[in-house]
C-alpha cells in the first residue's frame, strides 16, 4: 500500500483491468495495439497527444537521444517518443501501480527494449549523473514542493549541454485553484508557482532558457473539450485513471484556466556547465 499521499492520490485498484476493459468497450484491437490507440487514456496531462507533439517539436529530436521522462505516469509520452522518433526512453514515476501499467502497455504495443520504467522519486532519482541527452517532464512538478531539489536532480542526470523539456502547470494571478483537480483532491499535495518564480528556480539550478512558451490558450481549449467529453462519457479516457470524481475534476480544470487560477507553459532549457 502507498504511504506517500501523492502516490495514494494516483493509485487505483486494478487499473490494468479497468484499462483493458475500456479498450475492449471502445472496440480496440488489443492484438495490434499502437501508441495512437492508447493516447486518449495514457497521455495523462492537459492537452494530451497534441501537447506532447508540441513539446517534442520544440526539442527537435533526431531519434539518437537517450531520454529520461520524470513522472512518466502510464507511459503515453515516453512510448510516443520511442515509437515516433526512435529515441530510447526511460521513465521514473513515484506511483508503483502506474509503473506496472506502463510496463504492461509497453508489452502490448511491442516497445519492450525501447522504453523502460522504474519506480522512484524525482527528488532522489535512482540514476547515475550525466547519463541522459534529454530530461522530459509533463505535468508532474505540481505535486512537488521542493523545486530547487527537483530541478537540481534533473540537471545532475543530464549530460553537459543536455536539454530539459518541461510542460508545467503554474500558478496564475486569479487565486488558488478550485479542487479537486486531476493532480490533487486537496491543497496538501498541490504546489504551484508562477511562471516567473519557476524560471528563476530553473536558472538558479543551472539551466539556460532556450524556449519559453505560454500554452494557457491551447490548454484552455483542450480543457473545454474534455469538460464536454466528461458530460458525454466515452469508454476510453483519463476518467478510467481518475476515479469517481473525474467530472468535477474536468470542470475545475476548465474553470481554473478560465479564471486564470492556473496557467500552463512549455519550456526547453539547456544545462549550463
Ligand atoms: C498527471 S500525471 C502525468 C504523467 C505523465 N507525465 C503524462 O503526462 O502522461 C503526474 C505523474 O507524476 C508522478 N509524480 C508526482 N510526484 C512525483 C515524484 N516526486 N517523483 C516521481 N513521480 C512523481 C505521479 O505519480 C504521476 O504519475
Amino acid at each position: 500500500m502507498p504511504i506517500n499521499p501523492v502516490e495514494t492520490h494516483y493509485t487505483r485498484p486494478d487499473l490494468t483491468g479497468a484499462i483493458l476493459a475500456a479498450l475492449k468497450a471502445a472496440g480496440t484491437d488489443i492484438d495490434h495495439l499502437t501508441p495512437d490507440d492508447l493516447a486518449p487514456v495514457d497521455e495523462f496531462h492537459g492537452g494530451q497527444r497534441p501537447a506532447t507533439i508540441r513539446l517534442a517539436e520544440l526539442v527537435g529530436f533526431t531519434g539518437k537521444e537517450r531520454v529520461l521522462d520524470v513522472g512518466s505516469g502510464l507511459g503515453g509520452p515516453s512510448r510516443y517518443l520511442a515509437w515516433h522518433y526512435g529515441c530510447h526512453v526511460s521513465g521514473v514515476d513515484l506511483t508503483a501501480e502506474f509503473v506496472r501499467v506502463a510496463e504492461m502497455l509497453t508489452g502490448l504495443t511491442r516497445l519492450v527494449g525501447r522504453v523502460d520504467y522504474r519506480q522512484g522519486n524525482a527528488l532522489e532519482l535512482p540514476i547515475e549523473g550525466e547519463s541522459f541527452d534529454v530530461v522530459w517532464s509533463q505535468n508532474a512538478s505540481m505535486n512537488i514542493a521542493d523545486r530547487a531539489r527537483l530541478y537540481g536532480e534533473m540537471r545532475r542526470v543530464l549530460k553537459p549541454g543536455g536539454k530539459l523539456a518541461l510542460q508545467e502547470v503554474a500558478a496564475g494571478p486569479g487565486g488558488p485553484p478550485h479542487y479537486p483537480v486531476p493532480w490533487a483532491r486537496e491543497p496538501r499535495i498541490s504546489f504551484l508557482f508562477t511562471p516567473e518564480a519557476t524560471r528563476e528556480q530553473l536558472e538558479a539550478a543551472g539551466f539556460r532558457v532556450l524556449v519559453w512558451q505560454d500554452t494557457t490558450e491551447p490548454s484552455r481549449e483542450a480543457a473545454r473539450q474534455r469538460a464536454q467529453a466528461a458530460e458525454a462519457s466515452t469508454p476510453l479516457g483519463t476518467h478510467v485513471i481518475l476515479g469517481s470524481d473525474w467530472q468535477e475534476m474536468a470542470k475545475n480544470s476548465l474553470r481554473n484556466l478560465e479564471e486564470r487560477r492556473t496557467e500552463l507553459f512549455n519550456a526547453v532549457l539547456e544545462r549550463v556547465g
